[in-house]
């Protein structure tokens, strides 16, 4: 042993026991997902960290305006550096294979990419758009649609979804309503956690599962006037009661990633709000996962007047705890100086990207970058039986019946003359509706083909007007039809002839949804009059509604005997609808938004304020808050909905079980002849409390399946949470006092009683 060996033995053993007994503890006990972040991110450069940061979309551009720097070549060269963590719009698995193999293979530290995808409703095979799904009040079958969705875009190659988005929302004129639940923060947060357990599974590493994303963070559903985009100003006691919780929802279920929004709220716009982003979801939520950008929102600070340029852009998003940015060019090109210049410090930088690792290794990308990429998957799971069987149960479930007289439904199976009228009946791509990027037009079961599967009746059809003019596309403006009416007079003549005739009107997919905000809410175009001149002619009239928000139809409510709510439903439409009108199904949901007899009452929602000037006793008395033109109730109320059968309720009770618990039990009874499925609803009105509080809110429901005739008392349990708010203060209070307990079949209860605390 030579003398510096002698002087290093001891060190080298040391070093020897150290290193031996590490591996027999990693072969123990497996490295931490933790401490794989924290060695991978001692290898990475600075740029190599702000990559992580950086999302592109596909080389094409479909969701959104072109970035106003870098092209394709630039983001091929970026994702070869690796300054690249993250894509868009890339889908397939060829493609998703094809870069994923350039981060893997070519750059220096091979971090597999996350793939990012608007699986909003269904991914090639389409569910009913969320806010039908929303309508069926079913979380098991919403939970069942996402894990279907979660299904097929994981064997195209896509491994996170930009789902589900969260947002509450009470004004129909907002283009978004029917990518939400609806106006209600309570069912809203049980949907959330159903929507984020069915993407994410009980496993986020399996190849057949994706991380959820929970949109858009905060207020976005509050938008001025309905107007997409549009400021936000709403005050404390909306923002916790009413906008946080199924945003607080979701983040229990462990959703793993935020995505912030397009708006400003209370003069910050969301991407750069440090009080939503680091104060609330990352410090009093204590949230785990990451925050994406929506869309360019880094760089629409400037349009904002809140940055100066994009560089002061992609500070104030650092800083505010936006993780990665999504298609602002911001993070990549403008980053590293703003570390190298002391302005954003390079711990924000590592806990951002530390957040990305852990979703990227809990989806196990680390241990196999194209787990998600098993062409063989992708041919059976595409379309598969399975898939079509849950996306055709969602859409009978989603269907809401809104008026039946005469027994009009459901429609006699033999004998009849059937005329079918309007261009909705016959297009086999509008009930796909908005959110089908990866769908291809055409393969919805149209109302006609659905109505075809009775073939013991006549059908004659005619389209009468068409709804838009010429093609609609994504990401091109619609054109209504306001003024061919030269269908009309076959219409009329087709309609004379018929025993029945079915109506399919309403908004084709493009009218709703993003940037499609509208001013009026009736039945666009001309379809208004097309409906008059056939009632004219022939009154048995059932009416389908397609529509991706709520319609106002006073006419129609006032005259048509049936009216069919059936939204736009996905690939089985068509098919979900027939069933339900020749009662194969017998209908059971529930509006989840109210629905307003004109637009002027817009923002017009079931939880509101009673203020100091309720509806007066006296009828002549004026000065009370009303319109002098239009009652304040809705057309339909939230929580309405008709089935073929009828359910009354009775014998309501309400006893303390606990110091802040009530148990609350009714009995239901299916009156009618026909089996059938009610959704009993329980609300409270809390009657004193130190913030105003709402006339109703919902605390409760239960599904209930009756037969013809059979009685079933039902129990639902009121504890602090339901008897509880959140004050201006963001506390959460349980006040003593009166509640109000109310129990019916829609927020137009039957039955109430009073309660103390
Ligand atoms: C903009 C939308 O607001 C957001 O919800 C969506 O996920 C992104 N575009 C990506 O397409």
């Amino acid at each position: 042993m030579t003398k510096i060996q002698y002087i290093l033995y001891p060190f080298i053993f040391i070093g020897m026991t150290i290193l031996s007994s590490c591996k027999q503890e990693a072969q123990q006990e497996p490295e931490s997902i933790d401490s794989k972040i924290e060695s991978l991110l001692s290898k990475m450069t600075l740029e190599e960290k702000i990559g992580q940061m950086n999302q592109y979309n596909g080389f094409w551009e479909v969701t959104g305006p072109t970035p106003s720097t870098g092209d394709a070549a630039k983001k091929y060269d970026d994702l070869r550096k690796g300054y690249v963590g993250s894509m868009l719009n890339v889908r397939g698995v060829k493609d998703v294979r094809a870069v994923q193999k350039i981060a893997v293979e070519e750059t220096r530290l091979g971090i597999p990419l996350i793939i990012g995808f608007d699986v909003i409703h269904g991914y090639k095979t389409i569910s009913p758009i969320p806010l039908a799904e929303a309508a069926s009040w079913d979380l098991e079958a919403i939970k069942t649609s996402a894990q279907m969705a979660a299904l097929e875009c994981s064997a195209a190659g896509i491994n996170w979804t930009f789902a589900p988005m969260v947002d509450i929302s009470r004004d129909a004129r907002w283009g978004r309503v029917m990518e939400g639940a609806g106006e209600d923060p309570f069912l809203g947060s049980l949907i959330a956690k159903a929507r984020v357990n069915g993407f994410q599974g009980d496993d986020l590493s399996k190849p057949n599962t994706v991380a959820a994303c929970a949109k858009h963070f905060a207020g976005y559903g509050f938008v001025e006037g309905g107007r997409d985009y549009n400021t936000v100003d709403v005050g404390t006691s909306t923002l916790n009661n009413i906008i946080f919780p199924p945003f607080k929802a979701a983040l229990d279920a462990d959703v793993k990633t935020f995505m912030n929004a397009f708006n400003v709220l209370n003069g910050i716009p969301a991407t750069g709000n440090v009080y939503l982003q680091r104060e609330v979801l990352k410090g009093k939520w204590d949230f785990k996962g990451f925050m994406v950008s929506d869309w360019g929102s880094i760089e629409e600070m400037q349009n904002h007047g809140y940055a100066k340029d994009l560089e002061h852009a992609a500070e104030l998003a650092a800083i505010a705890g936006c993780d990665m940015d999504m298609e602002s060019d911001a993070y990549v090109t403008k980053l590293a100086g703003l570390v190298k210049s002391g302005k954003v410090s390079e711990a924000l930088i590592d806990d951002a990207v530390s957040r990305i690792l852990k979703v990227k290794y809990e989806l196990g990308l680390f241990d196999d970058p194209y787990r998600y990429c098993d062409e063989e998957r992708e041919k059976t799971v595409t379309g598969s039986q399975e898939i079509q069987d849950a996306v055709l149960d969602m859409a009978k479930k989603s269907i809401v019946l809104l008026k039946n007289e005469n027994e009009l439904l459901p429609l006699k199976k033999k004998g009849q003359t059937i005329a079918v009228i309007g261009a909705l009946a016959d297009d086999k791509t509008s009930p796909l509706g908005n959110w089908r990027i990866a769908a291809d037009n055409g393969t919805a079961v149209s109302f006609l083909e659905g109505m075809k599967a009775y073939p013991d009746n006549t059908l004659n059809y005619v389209k009468g007007a068409d709804v838009v003019v010429g093609n609609t596309e994504f990401t091109k403006e619609i054109e209504i039809n306001t003024t061919d009416k030269s269908g009309f007079p076959e219409a009329i003549k087709t309609a004379k002839n018929a025993d029945v005739v079915v109506m399919v009107l309403g908004e084709q997919a493009f009218e709703s949804g993003e940037a499609r905000s509208r001013s009026e809410l009736g039945l666009p175009g001309v379809q208004q009059d097309l409906l008059e001149a056939v009632y004219a002619v022939n009154k048995n009239i059932v009416l389908v509604l397609h529509n991706g928000r709520p319609v106002a139809i006073p006419w129609a409510a006032e005259h048509i005997p049936a009216i069919v709510e059936a939204w736009q439903l996905g690939t089985q439409s068509g098919n979900a609808i027939a069933q339900v009108l020749y009662g194969d199904y017998n209908p059971s949901g529930k509006l989840p938004v109210t629905f307003p007899r004109r637009v002027g009452q817009v923002p017009l929602f079931y939880n509101y304020k009673n203020t100091g000037r309720p509806k007066p006793k006296n009828p002549g008395d004026v000065f009370w808050s009303h319109y002098i033109d239009v009652e304040n109730t809705p057309l339909y109320p939230f929580g309405y909905g008709l089935s073929y059968t009828t359910f009354s309720y009775s014998n309501l009770k309400v006893s303390k079980t606990g110091e802040t618990t009530f148990e609350v039990s009714v009995d239901i009874e299916n009156t009618g002849e026909r089996d059938g499925k009610e959704t009993a609803q329980l609300y409270i009105r809390d009657m004193v409390a130190s913030v105003t509080r709402p006339v109703k809110e919902l605390k409760g429901f239960e599904q209930v399946p009756l037969k013809s005739g059979e009685i079933k008392t039902i129990t639902l349990t009121l504890t602090d949470k339901e008897l509880g708010f959140y004050d201006n203060q963001g506390n959460f209070l349980v006040e003593p006092g009166d509640f109000k307990v109310f129990v019916g079949g829609s927020s137009n209860t039957s039955l109430e009683t009073m309660v103390s605390l």
